[in-house]
């Protein structure tokens, strides 16, 4: 059991180049099941959950081999189509299994995956429209069977933007007989992400990126290498960070847009944005304004995975900030924690009231999921003192050298057994 023990009020200079985006190589690692050719991405992060998700196309039969950040794919002698409930446990995405599965086996089999650390998550999106390709569902002993004679092209409407939901019928539509129109689907940059790659492997899939989705179904996909997008969400962490701590730093490989109204928000609070190409440059002087409001929505809205370190960010500021989180049930467990540092938060359901403090004072804290742990490192360079933080499985699943990166940034943070 590591743990992370910093020394707060440091300010942070310097460049950090983003990883490949975690929510991007989860469901291309998923996609690779779709044919029996190799296929190779490349600058997977080395994180848990690509670790994860390697050890579930294991148990399926692929073979999967990692030759420094690359990760190549062999699923030729794959068979089984049965997740252990173990593994859907510790990776909820894994749910989007059940589409490329049915498309490459014509069955699936998963354990339910169940809610986690932020809400319900249930995905009830995810089975409507996988029975509107022809697909039979069974519910028992806690598994969901899934089986189908041939997956059909069809018309589907999502009543909600699900990212989960729109990646599960990308890929299981990619291979269906005919076409399917997809509508009210989730716009985030990964869903485009998706789309390139499973076009790169011979797919015709054309609209992502928009709330309309056209896949025309193809009998076979091939092979392909591809450098996944970058992590929008590990970048826009560390322009927070930033701007908590204070100082001037620029982030590599991240599109402006992708980061949607982070940008918007960091300038409302007083912080200089300079972004060009794919650098984003950032400067944090004195004591920063609260935002008046953020509200989390799906993309291009304000990202519920930046909601949290937002709220430490605001903590610190000038003024009273309402942060409403309209994506998951209970994103605020990191809360009590910003509290013992003498942070002044109020939650009301899906609300949280912030009023700012001069100061915050280290302590010892508990990550409680990968975001809201990730919110309370940024609080803890930002404090008084010294700070030591436990339950760092949760940060490694999204961060790959998460302290590594920041002590190059001029942070004085070291990662010890605890
Ligand atoms: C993806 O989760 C991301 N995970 C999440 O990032 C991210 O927070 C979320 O999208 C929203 O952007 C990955 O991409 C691996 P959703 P997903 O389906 O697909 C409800 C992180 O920190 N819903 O868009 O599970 C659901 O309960 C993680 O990197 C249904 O009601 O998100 C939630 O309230 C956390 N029924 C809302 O939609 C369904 O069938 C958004 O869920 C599916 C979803």
């Amino acid at each position: 059991m590591d743990k992370f023990v910093i020394e707060g009020g440091r300010r942070l200079y310097g460049s950090v180049r983003a990883q490949s985006a975690k929510n991007s190589v989860l469901p291309l690692l998923a996609a690779c099941i779709l044919t029996e050719d190799e296929v190779t991405i490349r600058e997977a992060p080395p994180i848990t959950d690509v670790g994860c998700m390697a050890q579930i196309l294991r148990e399926l039969g692929a073979e999967v081999r990692f030759s420094g950040e690359d990760v190549t794919v062999s699923s030729a002698g794959a068979g089984e189509h049965r997740i252990s409930s173990a593994l859907t446990k510790e990776l909820r995405s894994s749910v989007f299994m059940l589409g490329s599965l049915l498309a490459r086996f014509k069955r699936a089999a998963i354990a339910y995956p169940g809610g986690c650390d932020i809400g319900l998550r249930p995905i009830d999106l995810h089975l409507s429209a996988l029975a509107r390709l022809g697909v039979k569902i069974e519910e028992r002993e806690g598994y969901i069977f899934c089986t189908c004679d041939r997956l059909e092209g069809a018309e589907i409407v999502l009543d909600f933007p699900s990212v989960g939901a729109t990646e599960n019928i990308l890929l299981s539509a990619v291979l269906a007989k005919g076409r399917t129109v997809l509508s009210g689907a989730a716009k985030e940059p990964e869903i485009v992400d998706l789309q390139n790659f499973l076009n790169a492997m011979g797919a015709n899939i054309r609209g992502a990126g928009t709330d309309t989705v056209v896949i025309d179904g193809v009998r076979s996909l091939h092979g392909t290498t591809y450098l996944p997008v970058k992590d929008r969400i590990e970048a826009g962490t560390y322009l927070i960070a930033c701007a908590a701590a204070g100082g001037e730093i620029e982030v590599e490989g991240v599109k402006a847009e992708h980061l949607g109204l982070l940008l918007h928000k960091l300038r409302e609070n007083s912080c200089k944005i300079h972004a060009k190409n794919d650098k984003i440059r950032i400067t944090s002087a004195g004591r920063l304004r609260c935002n008046r409001k953020i509200e989390t929505l799906p993309f291009p809205g304000f990202p519920t995975d930046l909601q949290a370190q937002m709220v430490a960010l605001n903590c610190v500021a000038d003024g009273c900030a309402l942060v409403v989180e309209n994506l998951f049930e209970t994103r605020f467990k990191y809360v009590p924690e910003l509290k013992k540092m003498g942070a002044d938060i109020e939650i009301n359901g899906r609300s949280a009231v912030v009023r700012g403090v001069e100061k915050l004072h280290g302590a010892t804290l508990v990550c409680k999921d990968l975001r809201g742990g990730a919110a309370l490192v940024l609080a803890a360079l930002a404090a008084e003192g010294p700070s030591e933080i436990v339950g760092l499985s949760h940060v490694d699943r999204g961060y790959a050298d998460f302290d590594g990166k920041l002590k190059k940034l001029g942070a004085k943070i070291a990662r010890v057994r605890a």
